[in-house]
């Protein structure tokens, strides 16, 4: 049939971009063309369910939420690995290896210890057919659904045996890393200490979507259950990998004396911190896979490796100065500046000292010398104050004195609400604000407004056209056109040309923009262009299919029962919490928007700047519209009879139960399986038998037909 040629055809082109992008970084095609040919496919996968296939380059995008992971047996236990922490542990370990292969010289690999989550790919005739966690060795949890979501984990291979395992570790880049936080910060979330935590946090996500946002990858480092191939040493192993694409660790040193060992280890060392990746230590292993067996295992590790940990690298520094940041949303972050030092492979001369309860903690004070290092190998942080060293004038740092409580870009004043960390500088046209609200407003992800970056936000705000988001909409295209811009660099980069005007061009672009923007931008992106703290876009997304439209949000019942809710996270590990609260639990109001997002965006509504964005967007006739909105399960039902009233319905009544189902419904009320203390009525026919019992006993009224009849009649 047409369509099955097509779907074949579709993934295997589709297969073949991915490979392009993301491991060759070599794409033959347009973003938008390959948009194009997935969404192709993804039509024809819903038109013909019974071709769905798991490993369909469609999956990559996450599929349905589970309600937990199940379990699977390894095929053959996932062994830790023991850790060496001194050059002389090495030189035991490689005395071990020669007296258990009674050989003088072994050839060995070294190669990096991934800092990430170990995972194993078991791929059944060329297809991946499951991966699983380490679990306890024996058993692990079969995450298939998130690994299909990493994009350099071929899902398929070519030519391949009937069964290969591929052991290996699922990581996040470093760059990618730091993006995810900065974004979390962004959005007021927590963010993660490390891309370790990081990464063990998104695979334990049971909605693979959320897995498919964040920038995971793998690397291969061992061979698990195989049939069918023939394989000697760990080049052999590689080869194979080779061959079907999967990423492999690098990179790899040979060697066969201890001497040589310790070498690589060196090297290694100044190299690691170029990879891009978390590293924690160096693996050695034997690569003679019949010395291999000959070493056998301890009951915990195999004895042919071993990982040389290096110790994190942490070192003093002075710390001269502490400066603060006002961010986007008006937060007030501390920035210590220090004497610049040599830390795991970079100088580092900043680390954010995040907020004045962590300065506090740590009692970091102007003038002190402080232990740097970084976090996750990534991130400098100053782990604590060398105490000894500290001058006898170092005063205590508190922030609202040091800034004598005005914001340090616009003199405005400074708040710290209550049960909340950062000081934030509340005055709405802040310059320091006015800039990236602009750029905020109109990025890509939130307004899209053409042709408007940071550049441009800059002169808008300087030439005093905008001072803010709003401000864009009174623009005339001759404001645009004659704004003038930064002379462009020429293209030796040195002399300067004449300034430059915006141009009728592209103001009548961004005009355009500005249009579609005031009449088609959905709520979500109006929401998360507004730059409200903690509205990021998963937020804004959420509390839009909540919503009809803007104006809804203001005085919303939905948001203020959240924002009054004391603690979202204990909410979530607690069911009963959630069941504690039937609105909630009735919107099923997914992580992305917790309570402190609530709080913010009521206070920001009833703060003097969001009633003057209020204003300003009523003058302008804008309200913009949700285009995920799920109409309240219960609207319109208000002023019926049995509104918030649940029933349990038992014995032989007159009619069919799904009747009397029905009619209560119809009046407004609930109806559910068994009785519990939450149960208001048991409608109860003859007989009744267990629920009647359980109903008497929680002291639940029992009813008959007459007595609903009535109460749908008053
Ligand atoms: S080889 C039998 N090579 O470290 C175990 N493991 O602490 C042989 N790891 O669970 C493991 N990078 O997930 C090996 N290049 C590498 C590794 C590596 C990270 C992880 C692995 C293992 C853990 C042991």
């Amino acid at each position: 049939m047409l369509f099955d040629n097509r779907i074949a055809e579709l993934r295997a082109e589709l297969t073949r971009h991915n490979q392009l992008y993301y491991q060759d970084a070599k794409p033959e095609i347009p973003d938008a063309g390959y948009d194009r040919l997935f969404r192709e496919l993804e039509d024809l996968e819903k038109a013909h369910p019974e071709l769905h296939d798991p490993n369909s380059p469609t999956q990559r995008v996450g599929g349905t939420p589970l309600d937990a992971f199940e379990q699977r047996p390894h095929l053959l236990p996932m062994l830790s690995i023991d850790d060496l922490f001194d050059e002389e542990e090495v030189a035991e370990f490689f005395k071990r290896l020669q007296k258990g292969l009674a050989l003088e010289t072994i050839p060995l690999t070294v190669e990096p210890k991934i800092d990430g989550v170990a995972c194993s790919l078991v791929y059944r005739d060329g297809s991946l057919e499951y991966a699983l966690t380490r679990g306890d060795g024996t058993r692990g949890d079969d995450i298939s659904q998130n690994v299909r979501t990493i994009r350099n984990i071929p899902l398929t291979l070519e030519n391949a045996p009937p069964l290969l395992e591929v052991r290996g570790e699922v990581f996040m880049p470093s760059e990618g890393f730091a993006r995810l936080n900065e974004q979390r910060d962004e959005e007021g979330l927590d963010t993660f200490a490390n891309p370790r935590n990081a990464t063990a946090g998104t695979l334990k996500s049971l909605n693979p979507r959320t897995v498919a946002a964040r920038p995971l990858a793998f690397l291969a480092h061992g061979l698990g259950d195989h049939e069918g191939t023939d394989m000697q040493t760990e080049d052999d192993f590689r080869k194979l990998l080779e061959r079907f694409q999967i990423p492999c660790n690098a990179p790899i040193w040979h060697v066969e004396t201890l001497e040589k060992v310790l070498a690589a280890i060196r090297e290694l060392d100044v190299k690691r911190h170029d990879l891009g990746h978390g590293t924690d230590g160096a693996v050695i292993k034997v690569l003679d896979f019949d010395q291999r067996v000959t070493l056998g295992f301890t009951s915990r590790a195999p004895r042919w490796a071993a990982a040389f940990k290096y110790p994190p690298e942490q070192k003093e520094t002075l710390l001269k100065e502490i400066t603060i940041q006002v961010g986007r949303t008006g937060v007030l972050t501390p920035v210590a500046e220090l004497e610049p030092l040599f830390v795991s492979g970079t100088t580092v001369s900043r680390a954010t000292l995040h907020n004045q309860e962590e300065i506090e903690r740590k009692d970091i004070r102007i003038g002190d010398t402080v232990l740097v290092e970084k976090a996750g190998e990534i991130i400098p942080s100053v782990v604590q104050v060398v105490t000894a060293k500290r001058p006898a004038t170092a005063q205590p740092y508190h922030l609202p004195t040091v800034l004598n409580h005005q914001c340090p870009s616009c003199h405005g004043p400074i708040e710290k609400a209550d049960g909340f960390v950062a000081w934030r500088c509340v005055n709405f046209e802040c310059p320091a604000q006015a800039v990236t609200s602009i750029t905020h407003f109109a990025g890509r992800k939130a307004l899209d407004l053409d042709g408007l970056g940071e550049s441009v936000a800059i002169k808008l705000v300087e030439s005093k056209l905008a001072s803010s988001p709003l401000d864009l909409f009174s623009l005339t295209a001759e404001d645009l056109a004659n704004l003038l811009l930064d002379p462009a660099k020429s293209s030796d980069g040195l002399t300067k040309s004449k300034e430059r005007r915006f141009g009728e061009k592209r103001a009548t672009t961004l005009i355009t923009s500005l249009k579609k923007a005031r009449q088609e931008m959905p709520l979500s992106r109006w929401l998360f262009a507004m730059g409200i703290s903690q509205i990021g876009e998963s937020s804004a997304r959420e509390l839009s299919r909540l919503h009809e439209k803007l104006t809804d949000l203001v005085g919303s019942s939905i948001v203020s029962d959240l924002a009054d809710l004391p603690d979202f996270e204990e909410l979530q590990k607690s069911k009963r919490k959630k069941e504690n609260h039937p609105r909630l639990q009735q919107y099923k109001i997914d992580d992305n928007l917790g309570p402190v997002a609530a709080q913010k965006l009521r206070a920001f509504f009833q703060s003097e700047a969001g009633l003057t964005v209020l204003t300003k967007l009523a003058e302008l006739g804008i309200d913009p519209k949700s285009d995920n909105y799920v109409p309240d399960p219960e609207a319109g039902l208000e002023g019926l009879p049995l509104v918030g009233k649940s029933f349990v319905i038992t014995g032989s009544l007159s009619a069919p139960r799904p009747e009397f189902k029905k009619l209560i419904e119809a009046n407004g009320g609930k109806v559910s399986g068994s009785v519990s203390s939450k149960t208001d009525f048991l409608l109860s026919g003859e007989g009744g038998g267990s629920k009647r019992t359980k109903a008497e006993s929680l002291d639940v009224p029992v009813i008959d037909e007459v007595t609903l009849k009535n109460m749908l009649s008053s």
